[in-house]
Formats: C-alpha cells, sequence, structure tokens
C-alpha cells in the first residue's frame, strides 16, 4: 500500500493509534487512544472511518470524544462492539491496576468507560473499498473475544494478536489459546511473509520475522 501511515503511541497506554490518509483529505483512523493526538494528526482531514482491532480500553480510550465531533463510522466484530459497551469488558474499571503494574503515575485515573455500538459490525469478515484499497477486517478471536485483523492491501493491523518482541498475551479470563492456534495462527501463516505488521504496541514488522513464533504455536 502506498498510502501515507502515521503512528501516535500513547506515553501513558502505550498503545498505538494508526492514521492512514488518502490524497483528497479523506482519512481512516485505527484504535483511537488520545483525541489530542488525534486531532493534530487528522487536521485538514476529513475521518471517514475508525476501525477497532479490539475492545480494550487502551484501544478506544478517545472513541467518545471522536464521535462526539466527527461522523466516521466505527467498524468492529459484533463481539468487540458488544464488549466495549461494558467497562468491565473493555477492562477500563480495572485499567488503573494495569497502569500501576506498567510503573505509571499513581495518581492517573481511569474512569469506567463504555461506548455505544459500532456502526458496522460483522461476525466473521467484512470486506470493503476505501479509496480504490481493498480493506478487509477478520474475526480473530485469542488475546480477546471480539479482537480481528484489519487488512490494507498487503498491510495488516493485528492490533493484540502479534507483537515484534514479545508472545501474544492470552489471559484466562477472557482469551483462548485454542482459538488463537485455530483461527488466528493459521490466518497469518497464509499471508505473504512481506505483509507488513502494524501492531497494537510497540513497532511495527515484516511478517517474516514472526513466522517461527507462529509456527511454534501451531505446533504446539
Ligand atoms: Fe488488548
Amino acid at each position: 500500500m502506498r498510502n501515507r501511515i502515521a503512528v501516535y503511541r500513547d506515553e501513558i497506554l502505550e498503545s498505538n493509534c494508526y492514521v492512514i490518509y488518502a490524497e483528497d483529505h479523506k482519512c481512516f483512523v485505527i484504535d483511537p487512544n488520545n483525541i489530542d493526538a488525534i486531532l493534530e494528526y487528522t487536521k485538514g482531514y476529513e475521518i471517514e472511518y475508525i476501525g477497532l482491532t479490539h475492545e480494550h480500553y487502551d484501544h478506544i480510550a478517545a472513541l467518545n470524544a471522536l464521535r462526539k465531533i466527527t461522523d466516521a463510522k466505527v467498524i468492529c466484530s459484533q463481539v468487540c462492539s458488544e464488549r466495549m459497551q461494558d467497562a468491565d469488558k473493555n477492562l477500563s474499571s480495572i485499567f488503573k491496576v494495569q497502569l500501576h503494574f506498567m510503573g505509571k503515575d499513581p495518581d492517573i485515573v481511569v474512569e469506567p468507560y463504555h461506548c455505544e455500538p459500532a456502526d458496522i459490525t460483522y461476525t466473521e469478515s467484512f470486506a470493503m473499498e476505501w479509496e480504490g484499497i481493498p480493506v478487509c477486517f477478520f474475526r480473530a478471536p485469542g488475546h480477546s473475544p471480539g479482537s480481528a485483523m484489519i487488512v490494507f492491501d498487503d498491510v495488516i493491523f493485528v492490533g493484540d494478536s502479534l507483537s515484534l518482541d514479545h508472545d501474544v498475551i492470552i489471559r484466562k479470563r477472557y482469551g483462548s489459546k485454542d482459538d488463537y492456534r485455530k483461527i488466528v495462527v493459521p490466518f497469518l501463516l497464509a499471508k505473504s511473509q512481506e505483509s507488513m505488521i502494524y501492531p497494537g504496541h510497540g513497532k511495527n514488522f515484516r511478517l517474516s520475522q514472526r513466522i517461527t513464533y507462529l509456527e511454534s504455536i501451531k505446533n504446539r
């Protein structure tokens, strides 16, 4: 994909928000995490769509604020849409604890947070064309029940389903190792190893850099 992609890494949440720019001053936002940063990054552009990789608070923290000031359509899996409406399921109710473990300022307050349902939802997958680019959303449970991959041509936004420098985090309470092995791993192994991976946290990388890791899970 030739389009410019910008990443904003939030200092507190440590999550990545991505903005994909088109030539006609339209843009596509993925995982809105910080409203001020997004407004800065999208100055002079119309946000047409907001795609979500999953329901966790660090990936939706600016969604409500953004929806108040734009007409952007929100796209995510049906399960993500349901779970982001619940402060326990989107983890905002316990996010202060998470920030504590991340070594953040103990005075940071995270209020329980919930969102309205998404505008466009899907059960397994959803395909569209945006600015001449094929865009596909695929359900990818494992890290969380509502997780998805968002594929723009040869670029894959994976949320927390793959990272360059650590194993995928799958908590017993809401994640599923079995789903990850049966759904996410084969999906990624079927993609071109040249695909560029844009994760929910950390640096982007080529899929080829994580093939050994994915193969090891497949064979477990
Ligand atoms: Fe997550």
